[in-house]
């Protein structure tokens, strides 16, 4: 498979078309590249991290087969065309954001006034409804059925694969010396198959990660404002500790 024309650029990822070997447009995969581009804000503050794709990308596809292989159907075909992508499913994506906090931080702290790091046992599941004109508010199981965004099959393999997925990535991260503070995942279903499966990203961006001492390892040193060398020596890190896992 060949990397075709650009098809969107997101704020963090680029999806490119993909061409097959005779040359032709490959109807149900796409190519995305994580790349160096980091915001905040809802977009206000930007920034380009030398790095972050790559450390992106890496993390995101060791996960994405340790989810497959503990059961989580998954967009991931393969290593992509640069060391910054991969080749995945092509998907209808589901319009919400599926949260999982292992302890307070964020806007669950905001939201209702708590201290962070208040663990949360067992892992709690919130939804966003990704909706630009509302600001993706928070939105009940219920208010998402009866809306038609989703059906009652479809929460039922939200919460029972986001649980596997926290499981799975919490050992992971564990083994690096981790702690999985939360994190924001989004499913979709299979073009070609109408499949149900994980899509997008799990990686510094979309979670976050404490060291030993309670450091910040993920992108909240870019929206707490850190400088470049920082948050570029921050994704960094992690590729330094897979490398040194032999991950
Ligand atoms: P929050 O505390 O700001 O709601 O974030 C919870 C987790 O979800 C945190 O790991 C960051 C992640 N997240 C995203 O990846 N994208 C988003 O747009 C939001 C709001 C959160």
């Amino acid at each position: 498979m060949k990397r075709g024309k650009k098809l969107y650029a997101g704020k963090a990822n680029t999806l490119y078309e993909v061409l097959s070997d005779d040359g032709s447009v490959e109807e149900y995969v796409l190519e995305m590249e994580s790349t160096d581009r980091i915001s905040a804000g809802d977009g206000e503050r930007t920034d380009v991290v030398k790095g972050k794709g790559y450390a992106n990308n890496l993390v995101s596809t060791l996960l994405f087969k340790l989810f497959e292989e503990a059961g989580v159907p998954t967009h991931f075909i393969s290593e992509g065309t640069t060391p910054s992508s991969k080749f995945v499913k092509k998907a209808d994506m589901i319009p919400l954001e599926v949260i999982g906090r292992n302890y307070t931080a964020g806007s669950f702290c905001r939201r209702y006034g708590v201290d962070e790091g208040i663990e949360l046992d067992p892992m709690l599941l919130e939804l966003t409804y990704k909706c630009d004109a509302s600001h993706d508010p928070l939105i009940t199981e219920h208010a998402a059925v009866a809306l038609g965004i989703i059906d009652g099959e479809t929460l039922e393999n939200i919460v029972d694969y986001t649980y596997i997925i926290n499981d799975v990535a919490t050992d992971f991260f564990d083994e690096l010396g981790l702690t999985l503070i939360d994190f924001k995942v989004e499913f979709g279903f299979d073009r070609a198959t109408g499949e149900f499966m994980l899509a997008d990203e799990f990686s510094q961006d979309t979670c976050r990660l404490h060291d030993a001492e309670g450091n910040s390892v993920d992108k909240d040193i870019f929206r707490r404002g850190d400088s470049n060398g920082e948050v570029s020596s921050t994704y960094q890190k992690m590729v330094d500790m897979l490398e040194a896992m032999n991950k």
